[in-house]
């Protein structure tokens, strides 16, 4: 996808349901006590395979006029539809969230379980999950030390955990919220800085009791304790900030462009980028939206404003994990340095995102270089719109690494050149937001 002119993107839109709030309204609606209605899912492949695997465990789903119904089996009824001796095979796919946090919900159960992913999900860490499930008594075996997929899960009598969690993810704490619904008495997470807690607002909706503290380091801590039920969900959730990230940055990058979102989510622990974005001069206003569900949303209003290069780091990192592709493409248009620290977690996700910008900008003529734990861009400005109207030099290809973020931070950076950038995948976008080139050529259509 790319277009061959610089006019301004204008428009109103609506990106399709959030994935991280999607994945946990699937996972903890089949253990609720009864039916809970869902409307604006999100509709990647990655959270087809959260609801596949719940259905392989007994778990009945179904589309009808109210939105997505899922009749929950409760805590301790699900069961495996199809297994062998080893346990039922669950397919996550290129899914790290439907891996880590199912694993949760798979130590409280009795019974094993296999589980296994793509090449890329294969390759990452595991252990961050498998250390805590461990000491709340949970048996993991993967095929290497520390564990990677495929590996087999067998659970059931799990007891509390005390457990300070090494990295701000917000998938091993909802993986060890999730286990701690099955442990006697009360569990205590700390995690360095907060990360998004979406499962904390989803499972308080549901009747858990959560008590949270931050330290006045910035470390998050929150205790909880078992319980025996959980009240099913009627829940609308709100657009995925992570695809409107992409969006914005188009409209940021195209001088004159005008940009509406509608219903975005704007959960604090989602939008940093917004606080990264005005820190480099972005005009973006947020209006609120009224709604009943406990995840925030607004309209976002974006009108492009020419960048300047800024460091991102610290606290911040967590609260924009997932825009730091598209932070990176933007600071190749911004004027001066621009600096991600303190963010090794990027060499963990779908793939290697240091290397995978790295090589990809490096491509382009714009000079980057790589940190331990991020990545410094030369933004190249002006200098960038100007060259490119005057068709740049285009690398033969610049891989994707089959990686939906990395795949759409280039394909935004595309829009700027005469002609389409040659990436190497694009069909991996459909992981998470399979509406994101449609509403692309939309608005580029309607320019
Ligand atoms: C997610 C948390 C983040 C994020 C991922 C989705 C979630 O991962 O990168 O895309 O839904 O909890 P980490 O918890 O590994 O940082």
């Amino acid at each position: 996808m790319s277009s061959t002119s610089l006019a301004p993107l204008r428009g109103s839109l609506s990106v399709g349901g959030d994935k991280s709030i999607t994945h946990r309204a699937i996972l903890l609606a089949s253990i609720a006590d009864g039916k809970s209605i869902i409307r604006g899912e999100n509709k990647g492949i990655d959270c087809l395979r959260t609801l596949r695997c719940m259905q392989q465990l007994g778990v009945p789903s179904f589309v009808d006029s109210q939105g997505l119904v899922i009749e929950g089996r409760g805590l301790r009824g699900l069961h495996p539809v199809l297994g062998s001796a080893s346990g039922v095979r669950l397919d996550c796919g290129n899914s790290g969230t439907t891996a880590r946090l199912l694993c949760g919900i798979l130590a409280g159960q009795c019974f094993p379980a296999f589980l296994f992913g793509d090449r890329s999900l294969s390759l990452r860490p595991m252990e961050r999950i498998a250390r805590p499930l461990r000491q709340m008594g949970a048996s993991i075996v993967g095929q290497s030390d520390p564990v990677t997929l495929p590996l087999q899960i067998a659970g059931g009598a799990l007891h509390s955990i005390s457990y300070r969690s090494q990295v701000a993810s917000a998938q091993v704490k909802s993986t060890v919220l999730f286990a701690s619904l099955y442990a006697e008495g009360e569990s205590r997470y700390t995690e360095p800085f907060p990360s998004r807690d979406h499962s904390e607002r989803m499972l308080e909706q549901m009747g858990a009791s959560i008590c949270r503290q931050e330290s006045p380091r910035g470390a998050y801590t929150l205790t909880m304790e078992g319980t025996d039920r959980l009240s099913p969900l009627d829940l609308t959730i709100p657009g995925d900030f992570s695809t409107a990230a992409y969006l914005i940055a188009a409209a940021l990058l195209i001088p004159d462009s005008a940009l509406v979102l509608r219903r975005v989510g704007v959960n604090p622990g989602r939008t940093g980028f917004l606080d990264a974005l005005r820190q480099m001069g972005a005009d973006i206003r947020t209006e609120p939206v009224f709604c009943s569900s406990p995840e925030p949303q607004a309209d976002l209003y974006i009108r492009y404003r020419p960048l300047r290069g800024i460091n991102v780091g610290g606290s911040l990192i967590p609260r924009m994990i997932d825009e730091l592709p598209i932070f990176a493409v933007l600071a190749c248009a911004a004027e001066g340095i621009s600096r991600i620290r303190d963010a090794k977690e990027l060499r963990y996700k779908e793939s290697d995102r240091i290397q995978a910008l790295l090589s990809g900008i490096s491509a382009l003529g714009i000079k980057a270089r790589a940190l331990p734990d991020g990545l410094e861009i030369e933004g190249a400005g002006e200098l960038l719109h100007r060259a490119n109207r005057t068709r740049g030099i285009l690398p033969s290809c610049i891989d994707t690494r089959g990686d939906h973020r990395i795949a759409m931070a280039f394909s935004v950076l595309s829009l700027l050149y005469q002609e389409p950038l040659p990436l190497s995948d694009v069909s991996c976008v459909s992981i998470s937001a399979p509406e994101f080139f449609p509403l692309l050529k939309k608005l580029l259509a309607s320019c």
